[in-house]
């Protein structure tokens, strides 16, 4: 078959290496984008005098109808043609004729496919930040009917301090927020066009490559045009960001898998986030936080390939940086599963109140507060500590929690204890004694929902 760039070769391509170095059968996922891109250019070439306004007209149109078919499912792709730029390239001649020929004029797939990349990546970055809020808003939704739930919460996976189960949804909320603002810093990086750049030097045509930003909506162009067809840093900012983002999501998948379990039974996922098992009748998997957590490290994959390729890469386009394409188009898969289920299955989860109550009773997770009311009786906190682990230890020994001993076997660990010490270790007390800035007590956490629905609003 004729190649696009046939001119300087006198024999036909390997059927091996056609296969192997040919990008179309992923990156015709950029069809998208590249029409938008070649649009816009065709368009520039046009104002500035380079092309005539009726060849302009032909390839626009010609665009057009190419775009369509393949939005119809209707274009056949060949590994023939290489990649998306050449099978529309190629398309677009057999649809309008060798006028077709001349869109590329002024501008090479380098900084064309830098171009697409962008535009796929913007759009996505949009996306994801719409996604979590979504996902934000769940979270919210949990919290405020949870403003009263009393849980223990945990240090090393040990009962620590008891704290409002709407606390610790609101630290994921806190988590979503910089990710969402990562996301959009990144945006004014993904924002930049590179197109103009050429193969790696500019080009020898008069072009308007602010005339081009302007029509796809960019806010910049790249300063220099080897750095703009060399740079995919923006795609590992979206690679990272998004790794942060599954990286959290792992982690709250963790804490509903322990929270899903008998021994925890602090929530249940509905029926439809969760499979059976083909042998054991009884069982509810959580199959969804599950897979989160295991899609977790394909992501992680896809960040370390990139920067593996990148890695000692010189200026400018190299091969190798195809390789940009299939790590890209798999995390925004995964990642855009991963959250567009999330935010059902965390507002549909049902929340256990009185397991939660009946674990904050049975622990020592107020220890801390008996501490605290011996310092304000007067004892160094150090003493204090030492004082009530032996008080711990003398009820575990006894079978007795801490509401449960008398007063006079406080006494016997110190005099300064009064009546008083049975409201102080109330879980609502030891709760609300938390009454700090970012604190669990009833109103900070009241508070923080405030903050973050606000937030939410200024997206
Ligand atoms: N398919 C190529 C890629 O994804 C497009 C750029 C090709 N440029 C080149 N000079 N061979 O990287």
């Amino acid at each position: 078959m004729s190649k696009l760039w046939g001119g300087r070769f006198t024999k036909q391509t390997d059927q091996l290496v056609e296969e192997y170095t040919a990008s179309i059968t992923f990156d015709k996922e950029l069809a998208e984008e590249d029409i938008q891109g070649s649009l816009a250019h065709v368009a520039m070439l046009g104002k500035c005098g380079i092309l005539p306004l009726a060849d302009v007209e032909k390839i626009t149109d010609g665009l057009h109808l190419v775009s369509n078919r393949i939005k119809r499912g209707e274009q056949e792709f060949s590994i023939g043609d290489e990649d998306i730029h050449m099978n529309i390239e190629k398309a677009l001649i057999d649809e309008i004729g060798p006028v077709g020929g001349k869109l590329h004029t002024g501008r090479s797939r380098n900084d064309q496919v830098a171009t697409d990349m962008h535009l796929y990546l913007r759009k996505r970055v949009v996306h994801f930040v719409g996604l979590l809020a979504k996902l934000q808003e769940a979270l919210i939704g949990q919290a405020k009917a949870n403003l009263d739930t009393i849980v223990p919460g945990y240090t090393h996976l040990q009962r620590a301090q008891p704290i409002l189960f709407a606390h610790h949804l609101m630290a994921y909320v806190s988590m979503f927020q910089r990710d969402a603002e990562r996301l959009t810093d990144s945006y004014k990086r993904v924002n930049t066009l590179p197109l103009g750049a050429g193969a790696l030097a500019g080009t020898t045509f008069p072009i308007d490559r602010h005339f081009v930003a302007g029509r796809l909506g960019f806010e910049r162009v790249y300063e220099n045009s080897l750095d703009a067809v060399s740079d995919r840093d923006f795609i590992l900012e979206f690679l990272s960001n998004a790794s942060l983002i599954m990286m959290h999501l792992s982690r709250l998948s963790e804490e509903l898998i322990l929270w899903s379990s008998n021994e925890f039974a602090f929530v249940e996922l509905d029926d439809a986030f969760c499979t059976g098992s083909s042998i054991m009748p009884q069982k509810k998997n959580p199959d969804v936080p599950e897979l989160v957590r295991g899609k977790t490290g394909r992501v992680y994959g896809n960040l370390m390939g990139l920067l593996t390729v990148l890695k000692s890469l010189p200026l400018a386009y190299n091969k190798d940086m195809q390789e940009d394409k299939e790590g890209m188009l798999d995390t925004v898969k995964t990642l855009d599963g991963a959250l567009q289920l999330f935010a059902p299955m965390i507002s549909t989860m049902k929340v256990n109140k009185e397991r939660m109550r009946q674990a904050v009773n049975q622990d020592f997770s107020n220890a801390t507060d008996i501490a605290d009311y011996l310092v304000n009786k007067g004892m160094p906190f150090r003493q204090a500590h030492e004082v009530i682990g032996k008080l711990v230890l003398y009820s575990i020994e006894h079978k007795k929690y801490l509401l449960d001993l008398e007063l006079s076997e406080y006494h016997s660990f110190s005099k300064l204890f009064g009546d008083d010490i049975y409201n102080v270790l109330q879980p609502e007390h030891v709760v609300n004694a938390r009454n700090v800035y970012g604190g669990t007590a009833s109103v900070q956490v009241a508070a923080a929902v405030e903050r973050a629905e606000a937030a939410l609003q200024q997206l």
